[in-house]
């Protein structure tokens, strides 16, 4: 008699902690990428493949919920596919499936998580969902192999912002937090007024290298008795109203006085840089408190903003002038990808965790899942 899937989970902890090794298929469709990985031990990856959107979703603008969900159901067999075929391995070589579970937009959420049910149910492999951000923080394992915690990591991503102590793999504590706007958000929305296609992180990075940093001073907010905490979206409307203005100048939008005189006059390329590094100025002065704070002296940056060149080498300049041990991982496993969900659910497994058939997405999900 077949016994039922839910009715091992409690058994299959119990052999996985027996392994020593643990070879993980991993499916991440939170946003707008599809993807999937296989990942030896948390740390070698065998295999990483993805679809991305950017295409269907450039022409709104912006990622539309709907048309993600259907895109990744369309992709993630295929994804899953090569992945394995990558990897050379079979279904009898994976332990356990790992699946980004939330936070992120449910409908595309729910793509990766049903077919790694499916996945899991039809072959009897256990399964393990995700949170999306401990996926981020995972990456740095994937790019330094003697990456542990303790340490502090800031996440920078489409979704979110956050200051985080990584006590141990399974054991994170917010530290600080944005209020509003994510610095990934700001990044897209700004670069939307400036004219440049989604996503509009890269293009700022592109465009602010031939621009001057500080020709225009942008202000950015800090939150009262909340120091680690941030706000993107005062920044956001100030380099908006700057823009407007610069079109004033140009006799073809309504009257703004604030921003006029600092705005008129420079290029687009002076923006994206003065934007950019009033967003580098926020995010390295709260690491640098974090890290204070705590007094834990290494910092992983993670998420699509940790691939920004000015941030990056900000980063690294603080590292060698403070004294800290920096992981920055490259930019491949800074944006969404699967990999780094097979190295949380890795350590998710070691921690003695695995989900049933229960497993659901989430748009919302607490840390601590
Ligand atoms: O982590 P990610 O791929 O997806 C989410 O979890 O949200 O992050 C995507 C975000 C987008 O807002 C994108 O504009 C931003 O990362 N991004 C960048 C750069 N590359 C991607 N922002 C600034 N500079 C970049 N080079
Ligand atoms: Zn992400």
């Amino acid at each position: 008699m077949k016994v039922p899937y839910n009715s091992n989970v409690a058994l299959w902890k119990k052999e996985l902690s027996r392994c020593q090794d643990l070879t993980i298929l991993a499916l991440e469709s939170s946003c707008d990428d599809t993807a999937s990985a296989v990942v030896k031990n948390g740390r070698i990856i065998l295999s990483a493949d993805a679809d991305s959107q950017i295409m269907e979703h450039r022409k709104y603008g912006g990622v539309v919920p709907e048309v993600a969900a259907r895109s990744h159901l369309r992709s993630i067999d295929d994804v899953v596919d090569r992945a394995m075929e990558n990897a050379g391995v079979t279904f009898d070589d994976i332990d356990a499936i790992a699946v980004t579970c939330g936070p992120g937009l449910v409908g595309a959420l729910l793509s990766g998580v049903s077919c790694a049910k499916a996945l899991a149910f039809s072959r009897g492999i256990p399964l393990v969902g995700v949170h999306h951000i401990k996926g981020h923080i995972a990456a740095s394992y994937l790019e330094r192999e003697d990456w542990q915690p303790p340490f502090i990591a800031l996440v920078v991503s489409g979704g979110h912002s956050h200051l985080a102590l990584v006590r141990d793999y399974d054991d994170i504590e917010w530290l600080g937090r944005t209020r509003d706007d994510s610095a990934g958000e700001a990044f897209d929305k700004v670069a939307r007024v400036l004219g440049l296609p989604y996503p509009g992180g890269p293009e700022i990075d592109r465009l602010a290298k031939q621009g001057d940093a500080s020709a225009i001073r942008y202000p950015v907010a800090s939150v009262k008795n909340a120091p680690l905490d941030m706000s993107f979206s005062g920044l956001k409307t100030a380099v908006i109203q700057s823009v407007e203005n610069m079109a004033l100048a140009d006799g073809s939008i309504s009257s703004n006085a604030r921003f006029i005189e600092a705005a008129s006059g420079h290029s687009r390329a002076d923006i994206a840089a003065s934007f950019q590094k009033a967003v580098v100025d926020a995010l390295s002065s709260r690491a640098l408190r974090a890290m204070d704070q705590t007094g834990v002296r290494k910092l992983a940056v993670v998420g699509g903003v940790a691939s920004n060149s000015a941030l990056r080498n900000r980063m690294e300049e603080l590292s060698r002038r403070r004294h800290f041990d920096l992981c920055i991982p490259k930019p491949s496993l800074c944006t969404d990808n699967a990999a780094m969900i097979a190295s949380a659910g890795y350590y998710a497994i070691r921690a003695g965790k695995l989900h049933d058939m229960t497993l659901n997405a989430a748009a919302v999900l607490d840390i601590s899942h």
